[in-house]
């Protein structure tokens, strides 16, 4: 049978997207494979909104953050209703495999069409968070760890002019890993994960970093108001700013090495096509 692959991204959008879509389309045309693209996640595959995906056009947005095909968290696939229409929808479109480009939510989703609908599904790992169950690398973290440690060494210049301490907040919903890879790349910074405590000792290594002008930064992982609250009563003698880095962590474009890891996701992705295996792709 020949193969007629879909694509979707789902979730929160991320660096690599767009640069791992127009992997995708080259090696399938190369390949001789048809590909469709889904819009807004499994959202288009309930209203069935779907487009091609030309190489030569992808090519001008391989280095953009986000992506062109936009993404969604659809409600619907938590519903059995949702399941059902959204697996018809793929028999009807004649697809020998989907491709889903997501966080561990979207897995979910591609491992219920898989398990309960027969349809061969593929994921590759694609999430800041970086949290994923079994994956060492998804799409989008190194990017976002560069984002951020960017804007860190830029706080960290205003901090020091004015002699203040920054909170920044970085995200990562229940996982540390962007906190915990911003913390190997600075020796002195002084992170906060979800199972850190806020202990005396952490108080005064963010003072001990102050005063020897190591640095005047303390990061946090979001969803931890107690202890940003702890951290300011600690750190009340001091002129303290809470910064929240927020979606800017999501945008820009890939760095060099998640360009080179969306290339290989995608070839890895199509062989499994190919081969009609499913499961996460991984490094
Ligand atoms: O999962 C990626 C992520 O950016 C998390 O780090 C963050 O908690 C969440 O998405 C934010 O979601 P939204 O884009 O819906 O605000």
């Amino acid at each position: 049978m020949k193969n007629k692959i879909g694509i979707l991204t789902s979730g929160g959008d991320c660096q690599g997207m767009n640069a791992c879509l127009y992997y995708l389309a080259l090696i399938c045309e190369q390949s001789g494979i048809e590909l469709i693209g889904i819009n807004q996640g499994y959202q288009g595959l309930i209203d069935k909104k779907y487009q091609g995906l030309k190489s030569e056009e992808l090519e001008k947005v391989k280095d953009t953050g986000g992506t062109i095909l936009k993404s969604s968290r659809c409600q619907a696939m938590f519903t059995s209703e949702g399941q059902s229409l959204v697996a018809q929808n793929i028999k009807d479109l004649g697809l020998t495999s989907l491709v889903v480009l997501g966080g561990d939510g979207s897995a979910q989703g591609a491992q219920i069409l898989q398990a309960q609908f027969g349809i061969n599904t593929v994921v590759i790992p694609a999430t800041i968070d970086n949290d994923m169950k079994d994956v060492s690398l998804s799409l989008g973290h190194l990017s976002a760890v560069d984002r951020a440690n960017t804007m860190i060494g830029w706080i960290e210049d205003t901090a020091r002019s004015h002699d203040r301490i920054f909170i920044v907040e970085v995200m990562g919903r229940h996982s540390g890993n962007i906190a915990k890879a911003l913390g190997e790349k600075n020796n002195f910074l002084a992170v906060v994960l979800p199972e850190t405590k806020v202990e005396p000792e952490l108080i005064d290594q963010i003072k001990s970093n102050f005063t020897k002008n190591q640095s005047h930064v303390v990061v946090i992982t979001e969803l931890q108001p107690e202890k940003i609250a702890q951290l300011k009563n600690g750190l009340k003698d001091y002129d303290l700013r809470v910064n929240v880095l927020g979606h800017g962590q999501r945008g820009g474009p890939p760095t060099q090495e998640e360009s080179q890891l969306a290339k290989e996701y995608a070839q890895k992705a199509v062989t499994m096509c190919q081969k009609h295996q499913h499961g996460v792709v991984s490094k």
